[in-house]
């Protein structure tokens, strides 16, 4: 099987429908979807991935009004993040519906869920008219998708249709979010900034921890991802170490400054919106350039720079500053 690559929400929907798996942009990154209410449909995503069945897969909707098919409950204060965020990059981790299998959630009695922001990522979940579970459609551990071409280029031969909708807009994965009374715990920083949040509900917290402590299970942030085949090392400074003048070593640089010293550099503007955007096609860029290393400085801690940080020190095989 080799996927087909093409505009067509007709096709894609009806191949979600009847289980096939079928990937789709969305503003973060690209998803392979699978109609959530098969289970064996569901099942061919971990296959296609290699992912462990312990990482739960987040559903997404076409309207807000669908959450009642997958979820039992929204609290008070998940509305009101619902009302502000959504359409957007923003999951809700609310308690599951009999209906959604232990297979999406990996066991867990809660489901995350989240209704994109992309014109066609919204056509094709109404048309197929059924609920998408969607991991990001890599490979497990490996560096996100923001364009058709990345994935055809790693599940091209596992998948059947590749809805292309061009660059992702937003370029980092949505922010994962539990409620508990009236404070939002941030499980995964992503597209909706900390400071976004706190816009709109006061008590924000972050949750840094690994994710394995039974309270605030979220099984996905215990490992190393977004990986590249290349090590990858953060430095506080865009340099090459006298030991490493021999080696072919790249840089995934932020700013206009030159760094002559790189055999090839990556740069990202200044500006986070435009960094977040390309920084997954930067590294592929960076891991397809045939480097002994990699470096990288880290983002500034605030905005989107939180969320890019936090995939730069899964990404990196050696962080010298964090
Ligand atoms: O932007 C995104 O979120 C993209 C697009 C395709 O929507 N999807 C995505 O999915 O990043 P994935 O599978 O790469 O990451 C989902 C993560 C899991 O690793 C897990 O940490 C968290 O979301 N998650 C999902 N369900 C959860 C649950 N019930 N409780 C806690 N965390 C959950
Ligand atoms: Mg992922």
């Amino acid at each position: 099987m080799t996927a087909v690559t093409g505009t067509d929400t007709t096709i894609a929907a009806s191949l979600l429908k009847s289980g096939r798996l079928v990937a789709f942009p969305t503003e973060t990154v690209y998803g392979l979807g699978a109609n959530a209410m098969d289970n064996a449909a569901v099942a061919g995503v971990f296959a296609a991935k290699q992912r462990p069945d312990f990482d739960p897969l987040i559903v997404h909707i076409a309207e807000p009004d669908w959450l009642d098919r997958v979820v039992t409950e929204v609290p008070k204060l998940a509305r009101t993040l619902i009302d502000a965020f959504w359409p957007g990059p923003l999951t809700l981790v609310l308690p599951k519906q009999p209906a959604v299998s232990d297979l999406i959630t990996s066991g867990l009695p809660t489901v995350g869920v989240r209704q994109p922001n992309h014109a066609l990522a919204r056509q094709l979940i109404a048309q197929a008219n059924v609920p998408v579970a969607a991991p990001s459609a890599n490979l497990f551990g490996r560096i996100s998708p923001t364009t058709a071409q990345h994935v055809a280029d790693q599940l091209g031969e596992r998948i059947d249709y590749i809805l292309d909708g061009g660059p992702c807009r937003v370029g980092v994965e949505s922010t994962v979010v539990t409620v508990e009374d009236d404070r939002v715990i941030v499980l995964r920083p992503g597209g909706v900034t900390l400071e976004d949040l706190r816009r709109v509900a006061g008590n924000v917290e972050f949750d840094d921890s690994d994710g394995t402590e039974k309270e605030h299970a979220s099984p996905g942030r215990t490992l190393q991802h977004y990986a590249p085949g290349t090590k990858l090392v953060i430095r506080d400074k865009p340099e090459v170490r006298p030991e490493e003048a021999h080696l072919k070593v790249g840089l995934l640089a932020q700013g206009t400054d030159q760094h002559p010293d790189f055999t090839v550099v990556e740069q990202l503007t200044a500006d986070m919106t435009q960094a977040a955007s390309r920084f997954f096609a930067a590294l592929r860029r960076l891991d397809a350039a045939g480097l002994d290393l990699i470096v990288s400085t880290a983002f500034p801690q605030k905005g989107l720079g939180i969320a890019l940080n936090d995939r730069l020190k899964r990404a990196a095989s050696g962080t010298e500053i964090f």
